[in-house]
């Protein structure tokens, strides 16, 4: 049925009554290859959790498992004047995050910069002189009258959303790039350094007081305004997570003879589960992103769900399917458009899933604007399906995740906070990945609400980064070590004596 534009419903759900048989054996492939049924998801959570264990062993597994010095969660006490910088996948942000005498408030002013393409490609001085430099335009456009010469007192939580070792809240060994990101000279160094040297070339006499994943701001700025908080989330460009875990349940740092008791937010970077092959059910597709990658054999997990990948792979299958001499699919059309890697991000999917249509024309004019591809109804059915089925698979392997690590910690309830662009935009995403929960934990008509639900966070890496920097510089302030036996050259954080 053709409903009227003022009556547009919020999504539909197509008959493919309709569609040739000889698409629709292509579209039961596709969900063949694509889908993830409960048995797999119980299968898939129970090498998760033996991985996120590995990870905390000492011997390692491939989830680094990072400590990140974050001890404990905030108590909404915090005050005072913070700078946050986010290096996200595609944007930079700088913002002042003013943390008042109110519990759980903030004000926040901030401004957001594009990263340019080349420098994900470019070297480290580039990437940190560009960086430092918006970080400078920031302060002179904010601090009217003032020096920027002046501003030494102010400190940085810096949101560095990569996988780092921390030996210091304010150190990080960059352990790879991930995200697509290639840039030379930094991997295996200490990013902060690096970042203050660049601000001292732009005459900004900042320090950074804590470097923070984007996964810990969250899991802190949430836990700030509610307190049933226990996982921090990012579904985005990249995904991961993180939570707080007693040290004495991690074996990797029994050496540091540290309060067992003590609570230490662990960055997981679980994009990089089953970089083995163990249980992850990959397409040919998901192997060719990974092959043609700046790092082949990373970030398995990641690349089969996180936003920068799922247009690709949208992508790819189609192109697939046009070159599959059986499938009559944009017959005759000239495809040049859909042939460019990576020209269909995760919005184009989303686009997709949001046709309320029952004959997609809005999808039929996406794929003629954005593509110059003219589409057949059937065929467009199948460009539906196709993304529904790539989102569904990305909501329930995320949830995987999730429940790893509440089946890991014995978590019954709680909330997760999670942020990112395909959490907060992609149509039923969060509907998908609260079905695959209530699938893993059996959770029947008899329980009313979702004990575990995943939830928009607050800001993580503007709020959640300046909390950080509260609590690092209370710890400072008040000479409490926190039983944190760090001893690194030119750390905030004063060892233990
Ligand atoms: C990074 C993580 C980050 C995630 C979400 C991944 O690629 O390795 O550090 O938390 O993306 O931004």
């Amino acid at each position: 049925m053709y409903l009227s534009a003022s009556r547009k419903p919020p999504s539909r759900k197509g008959s493919m009554h309709d569609v040739p048989n000889d698409l629709m054996k292509h579209i039961h492939e596709l969900e063949k290859m694509f889908t993830i049924d409960t048995p797999k998801l119980h299968e898939i959570v129970s090498v998760f959790q033996e991985e996120l264990i590995k990870g905390l062993s000492v011997a390692g597994g491939t989830i680094p498992m990072n400590p990140t010095w974050v001890i404990g969660y905030p108590t909404g006490d915090e005050t005072g004047t913070y700078l946050a910088l986010d290096m996200g996948g595609t944007n930079l942000r700088v913002c002042e995050v003013e943390l008042p005498e109110e519990k759980g408030q903030y004000e926040i002013c901030q401004s957001k910069y594009r990263l340019p393409e080349e420098i994900k490609s470019g070297t480290g001085e580039q990437l940190f002189d560009y960086i430092a430099e918006c970080v400078k335009q920031f302060l002179v456009a904010n601090h009217d009258g003032q020096d920027v010469k002046d501003l030494k007192e102010l400190h940085l939580g810096f949101t560095f959303s990569y996988p780092c070792e921390q030996n210091a809240i304010d150190h990080g060994i960059l352990q790879r790039w991930t995200k697509g990101f290639d840039i030379e000279g930094v991997e295996g160094h200490d990013v902060v350094p690096m970042f203050e040297a660049a601000l001292e070339r732009k005459g900004v006499p900042i320090k950074i007081t804590a470097l923070v994943n984007d996964t810990t701001g969250t899991l802190i700025a949430s836990a700030y305004t509610d307190n049933t908080t226990r996982i921090g989330c990012i579904f985005g460009t990249g995904c991961n997570a993180a939570y707080m875990e007693t040290v004495g349940s991690i074996p990797k740092l029994a050496h540091m003879n540290l309060d067992p008791k003590l609570d230490i937010a662990i960055n997981c970077e679980w994009g990089a589960f089953d970089n083995e092959h163990r249980v992850l059910p990959r397409t040919v597709y998901d192997k060719h992103i990974d092959e043609h990658s700046p790092r082949p054999g990373q970030q398995t997990f990641e690349k089969m769900v996180a936003g920068l990948y799922l247009g690709e792979i949208f992508r790819l299958v189609l192109v697939d399917l046009h070159s599959n001499p059986d499938v009559k699919i944009f017959e005759k059309q000239d495809i040049s458009a859909l042939q460019t890697e990576y020209s269909l991000d995760s919005s184009f999917l989303a686009e997709i899933e949001s046709d309320p249509w029952e004959n997609l024309m809005e999808t039929h004019a996406l794929f003629e604007k954005k593509l110059k591809i003219e589409t057949t109804e059937p065929e467009r059915k199948l460009i539906r399906r196709l993304s529904e089925l790539i989102g569904t698979r990305a909501a329930r392997l995320s949830a995987c995740g999730v429940a790893a690590i509440c089946k890991m910690k014995n978590i019954e309830s709680c909330h997760v906070g999670a942020d990112g662009s395909v959490f907060n935009k992609y149509p039923n995403f969060q509907e998908r990945g609260a079905k695959a929960l209530r699938e893993i934990f059996g959770w029947g008509r008899a329980v009313r609400k979702d004990p575990i639900q995943i939830v928009p966070s607050e800001d993580g890496s503007g709020v959640g980064a300046a909390l950080i920097a509260a609590l690092t510089m209370k710890r400072i302030r008040g000479g409490i070590h926190a039983g944190v036996n760090v001893k690194r050259k030119n750390s905030l954080i004063p060892p233990v004596p």
